[in-house]
């Protein structure tokens, strides 16, 4: 008898669709594709040679990092991190606080399997990351949404939205938000704004994701206090990432919170995926610990500065001025362009028949919207292309809307 997947499948499973960035990263691996779309780091500076010089602890400790590893994380690395975050997010780190991950997506992820049942509230920025609203989505949870602006989630709009769920008697698993170099609006949360948020998490008894994997990508301007850090107290988990920093093939990341908090999501992490690689936590390890880390992050931040500095003269010379509105990133990966005239659907169709890939806005929005606005990412195409594409995207904005915009 034939098997019928289709009816084995999970709700979750029928429901699921397909990454929007995933679908548009198939478009970037055409050749002569010019990428914008996911979010990668610059491939011609990952530091190769280093990394394969720190693999000889398959050798040196190999009887130890070839066995399974702890789910709190291998004890070289989380003595480096708990090290390296406490003066970088302002607050003492220590093991039983911190939880090193399969990549930062595992900590949305074990934080929803923490603290979700269907049906459960999500508060998220408007526009956010959608690979983490989507595994909210699959867990059941509702969302409610709260603008961005310049200077980050507008947390005035916070205490009606908690009331009006809290009076129909829903329950707010936690308030997801990137206040660093935002992913996808570029922008970062003033401390005034950081402050405010922290005070109504606790007002309300509510716990906060700090989503911050751009954090240590900064390229001008000095570093702004952690929600942890201002929180001081069991309101805020904190989760970072060697993706943007190193490299995302290592899938390694972190989150830093309440103890009970980690407890439980290492409980849940042993039934996921026992440990993050040890393998590679080692070889992480080995090269943070070493100082490498200090050296290379300067050569990151250099590169994309660069890269940034050449979008925006870019997007000033091609983009109709006075239509196209943006918020130029101080760090990060990401410009989002809003152009009110301009359905993105229809731009993103032009540009891929030139092979010009981004991520068109809707999918950011996990309530609707987004319908004139884009993501492009600056840090994986060449400096050529840069320019290139995004003379492509102004042409085609300007065939679509002909009459408005003008250069
Ligand atoms: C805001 C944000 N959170 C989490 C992630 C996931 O990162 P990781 O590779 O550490 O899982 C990304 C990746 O693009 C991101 O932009």
């Amino acid at each position: 008898m034939a098997i019928e997947l289709d009816k084995l499948y999970s709700q979750t499973a029928r429901a699921v669709r397909p990454s929007a960035i995933r679908e548009m990263a198939k478009h970037a691996a055409q050749p002569g594709a010019i990428s914008f779309a996911r979010g990668d780091p610059a491939p011609e500076i990952f530091p190769v040679e280093e990394f394969y010089e720190c693999a000889r602890v398959l050798r040196d400790r190999g009887s130890e990092v070839l066995q399974y590893g702890n789910t709190a994380g291998y004890a070289p690395l989380a003595d480096f991190l708990t090290g390296w975050l406490t003066p970088r997010l302002g607050r003492p780190v220590t093991r039983e606080k911190l939880l090193i991950t399969s990549g930062s997506g595992q900590v949305c992820d074990l934080l929803v399997r923490s603290t979700v049942d269907r049906g459960d509230f999500v508060i998220v920025e408007e526009p956010t990351f959608l690979g983490n609203t989507n595994g909210m989505r699959n867990a059941g949870a509702n969302f409610i949404t709260v603008p961005v602006d310049e200077q980050g989630m507008v947390v005035a709009a916070l205490p009606e939205k908690i009331g009006s769920v809290r009076a129909r008697g829903g329950k707010i698993s936690f308030i997801y938000v990137i206040p660093t170099f935002h992913n996808p609006a570029g922008v970062t949360m003033s401390v005034e704004r950081r402050r405010q948020l922290v005070a109504v998490a606790q007002e309300y008894g509510l716990l906060i994701m700090e989503d911050d994997p751009y954090r240590f990508v900064r390229f001008e301007g000095d570093d702004l206090p952690s929600l942890y850090e201002l929180d001081g107290g069991d309101n805020v988990v904190s989760a970072g990432s060697f993706s943007k920093i190193l490299a995302p093939g290592t899938r390694v990341g972190w989150c830093v919170g309440p103890e009970p908090l980690i407890r439980t999501m290492t409980v849940l992490k042993q039934s996921v995926d026992s440990s993050a690689s040890v393998v590679s936590q080692a070889i992480v390890a080995e090269y943070c610990r070493s100082g490498k880390l200090d050296g290379f992050l300067p050569k990151i931040i250099e590169n994309y500065r660069r890269k940034r500095d050449l979008m925006e003269a870019a997007l000033r010379k091609y983009l109709p001025a006075g239509e196209a509105q943006w918020t130029m990133p101080n760090g990060g990966f990401f410009y989002w362009i809003t152009m009110p005239n301009v359905k993105t659907a229809d731009l993103i169709k032009k540009c891929l028949e030139r092979k010009v890939v981004f991520v068109p806005g809707e999918p950011f929005y996990p309530n609707g919207g987004g319908e004139h606005s884009f993501r492009l990412c600056f840090t994986f195409a060449t400096p050529d292309q840069l320019d290139v594409g995004i003379r492509v995207i102004g042409e085609a904005i300007r065939e679509l809307a002909p009459a408005k915009a003008k250069a």
